[in-house]
């Protein structure tokens, strides 16, 4: 495994390997990794011969100043993490804030066709134009031939899609399944600051949405969504902020099923001031 903290040295290496004709694959994260971004990586390794890890905690995508200095930063244990895998064929870029965005932390804006008026863009001001900006920006420091995304955060994913497509950018998007604990908690780096408490409450966000989707197979989107704020209106520790089945292409909200199209429900939830956030495939 290679690690760099300067775009200049990092670019140098890809061109290299360009040069010999190799495949680049790219998992962009902000650390604090965990199997699901493993898997992410596993499969990068399976479908390219080098690997780009980055590991950047991107502060322009965060709209809480808390949540961004307690975002964990894990360098070391995630390295340690990387070297189980097949880590020869590992780069990881771990930059300071200075090496992507100079001195003044500019955002850029962009237009994603309406995929980010609701959910995470409508809760989190601001945080989709932040998350277009950095992977943007490491697209064309990595310029990779393909790059992975997870379908835990299936959102960000449609809009990396929009990104890529506007702006003409040669690299091929793959979404990757949800990558869960044995109970069923979707993995993520904000499970670490759960209490206990709060972590054996959580595994009720994904069993209420298996049976979101049994149900909806009989009921209207209106009564499932219902049904599920009424769930969490009994359970003292996770607080829903939203929960929407929406068009698993547009994530335009359901009026009327349609067979022809496909639906997943999506939901954020507070377990203490941990937000987590989750989804499934209805249909
Ligand atoms: P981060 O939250 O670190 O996630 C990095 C990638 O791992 C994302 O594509 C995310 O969807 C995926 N991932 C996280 N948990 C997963 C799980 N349980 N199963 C499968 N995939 C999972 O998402 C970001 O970072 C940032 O927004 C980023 C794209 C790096 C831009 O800063």
């Amino acid at each position: 495994m290679q690690i760099f903290h300067h775009k200049s040295e990092l670019r140098d290496r890809i061109e290299s390997l360009r040069q010999e004709g190799l495949v680049i694959g790219f998992v962009p994260t902000m650390g604090a990794l965990h199997m699901g971004h493993l898997s992410l990586v596993q499969r990068a390794l399976d479908d390219s011969q080098y690997v780009v890890v980055s590991i950047f905690v991107n502060p322009t995508q965060f709209n809480n100043k808390k949540d961004l200095e307690t975002y964990p930063r894990t360098l070391d244990a995630d390295i340690a993490l990387l070297k189980t895998v097949d880590s020869k064929k590992i780069l990881v870029y771990a930059p300071k804030v200075v090496d992507i965005y100079g001195q003044t932390l500019k955002t850029e804006r962009f237009d994603f066709d309406g995929l980010d008026n609701v959910m995470e863009g409508a809760y989190r001001e601001g945080h989709f134009d932040g998350v277009g900006t950095i992977v943007k920006r490491l697209f064309e420091i990595v310029r990779p031939d393909c790059a992975f995304f997870g379908e835990k955060d299936y959102q960000q994913l449609l809009i990396i899609k929009s990104l890529v497509k506007k702006t003409k950018l040669p690299v091929k998007i793959i979404g990757c399944p949800i990558y869960r604990e044995l109970d069923g908690l979707a993995m993520s780096s904000r499970n670490t600051r759960l209490s206990l408490q709060h972590r054996l409450a959580a595994p009720f966000i994904y069993k209420t949405l298996k049976t979101a989707k049994e149900k909806f197979g009989t009921k209207s989107a209106k009564y499932v969504t219902e049904w599920v704020e009424d769930e969490f209106k009994l359970q003292d520790l996770l607080d829903l902020e939203y929960v929407l089945i929406a068009d698993s292409e547009t994530l335009k909200p359901v009026k009327r099923k349609s067979i022809k199209k496909s639906y997943r429900v999506f939901i954020a939830v507070y377990a203490g001031d941990v937000r987590l956030i989750d989804n499934i495939a209805l249909n």
